[in-house]
């Protein structure tokens, strides 16, 4: 037999290998996904906006390299991380990572990487907030990459238009980025971000008319006139209606001028979108079985598996780099 053809399906299997399944870690790790489970079912009992903000970190996790933990690591002096990108992105909830990761390498040390925490923590965060419950496959290696230049995120001021550009290029159609763009269901954004719409829209001076009246006299209280630094601006929820729960309710906001956002506003202006945000607003249940599978998707961007990455000890600082041995 040609040796090529003998090879194929030796090259196949190590394919097949090398990528995400479910169950990974039932064999070297057992208990992994539940004590993932259990500490975020801890912190969500008393602090539901943990939700909000795993979404986001899975979210700007996997869309500059992929879904590989760069976003936990810390910036040193010597080298800048992703978390010095922008106003640090306001990116939070590293500190319960930290939690689970310091109870996992003490039930199986070197196993369980950084990148599936995150994955399999924000899956369970959704379910705990009234979204669906699904399995995500794993497998996810930590990666040994993380600079601030490589951060390129949409702004909450594009066009639709604008926006899937960033979608599109990491492959996913423009009703993936209206469904992906549900998780603006939880959560909350600061003031910053849209108080220009508030007071000054386009330069007029005025509120961006498309805006909710009653809503606009609301968040111009809650917000004020002057720009904060990010640490001390206020917050708004980004859906008006029900602000901890994962459910459909954002689309029907948007359709009421009360998106917060002007993307969000966006969505339900544009002639290409508006039909996806109706069909959502309109159906609860729908909404929810695609958002578990877009989030599935989105957590399989870009993934690092096999041998490839490490498995981090501590998920905000890369594994020591082995010296190269000494004599040669
Ligand atoms: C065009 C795309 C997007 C834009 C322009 C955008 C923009 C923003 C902005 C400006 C904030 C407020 C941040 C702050 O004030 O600290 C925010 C919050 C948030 N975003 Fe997005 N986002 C986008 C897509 C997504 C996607 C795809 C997800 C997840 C799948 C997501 C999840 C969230 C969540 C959950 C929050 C609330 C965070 C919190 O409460 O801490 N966003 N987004
Ligand atoms: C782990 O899962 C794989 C595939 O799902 C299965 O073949 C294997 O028997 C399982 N191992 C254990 C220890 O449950
Ligand atoms: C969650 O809380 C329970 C009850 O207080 C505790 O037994 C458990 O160890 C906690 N889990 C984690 C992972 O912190
Ligand atoms: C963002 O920057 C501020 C100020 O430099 C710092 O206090 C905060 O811890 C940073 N956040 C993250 C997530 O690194
Ligand atoms: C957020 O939602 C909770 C629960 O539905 C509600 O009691 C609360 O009033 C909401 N807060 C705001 C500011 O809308
Ligand atoms: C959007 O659709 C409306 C109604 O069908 C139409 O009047 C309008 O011209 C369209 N706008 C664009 C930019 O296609």
């Amino acid at each position: 037999m040609d040796l090529q053809l003998f090879l194929l399906p030796f090259f196949f299997l190590s394919l097949v290998n090398a990528q995400l399944r479910f169950n990974f870690y039932n064999s070297t790790c057992p208990n992994a996904e539940s004590i993932i489970k259990s500490a975020v079912t801890n912190r969500s009992n008393t602090d539901p906006s943990i939700t909000a903000a795993l979404l986001r970190m899975h979210f700007h996790d996997c869309f500059v390299r992929g879904c590989d933990a760069s976003i936990l690591i810390d910036s040193t002096t010597k080298h800048k991380s992703e978390k010095d990108a922008g106003a640090n992105q306001s990116v939070r909830g590293f500190e319960l990572i930290d939690e689970v990761k310091t109870a996992l390498e003490k039930e199986c040390s070197n196993i369980v990487s950084c990148a599936d925490i995150v994955t399999i923590a924000t899956r369970d965060a959704i379910a705990l907030s009234g979204g669906p419950a699904y399995a995500v496959p794993t497998g996810r290696r930590d990666g040994r990459t993380s600079n601030p230049n490589e951060v390129n995120l949409p702004g909450p001021t594009l066009s639709v238009l604008q926006a899937f550009s960033f979608f599109q290029a990491k492959g996913f159609t423009l009703k993936e980025m209206v469904t992906l763009l549900g998780a603006h269901t939880v959560g909350v954004a600061h003031c910053l971000f849209f108080r220009d719409r508030l007071f000054n829209f386009r330069g007029t001076q005025k509120p961006d008319p498309s805006m909710d009246p009653d809503l606009v006299s609301k968040l111009q209280r809650q917000c004020g006139r002057n720009n904060l630094p990010i640490a001390t601006d206020p917050t708004a929820f980004l859906d008006q209606n029900t602000n901890s729960t994962v459910d459909n309710e954002f689309y029907n906001q948007v359709l009421k001028g009360k998106g917060i956002l002007l993307i969000d506003h966006n969505l339900g202006a544009d002639n290409s979108t508006v039909g996806f945000v109706k069909q959502f607003g309109g159906d609860a249940n729908g909404f929810l079985q695609d958002f578990k599978a877009v989030m599935v998707k989105m957590g399989s961007l870009n993934v690092l598996v096999g041998n490839a990455g490490e498995i981090r000890k501590n998920c905000r600082v890369f594994n020591a780099t082995p010296k190269p041995s000494k004599g040669k």
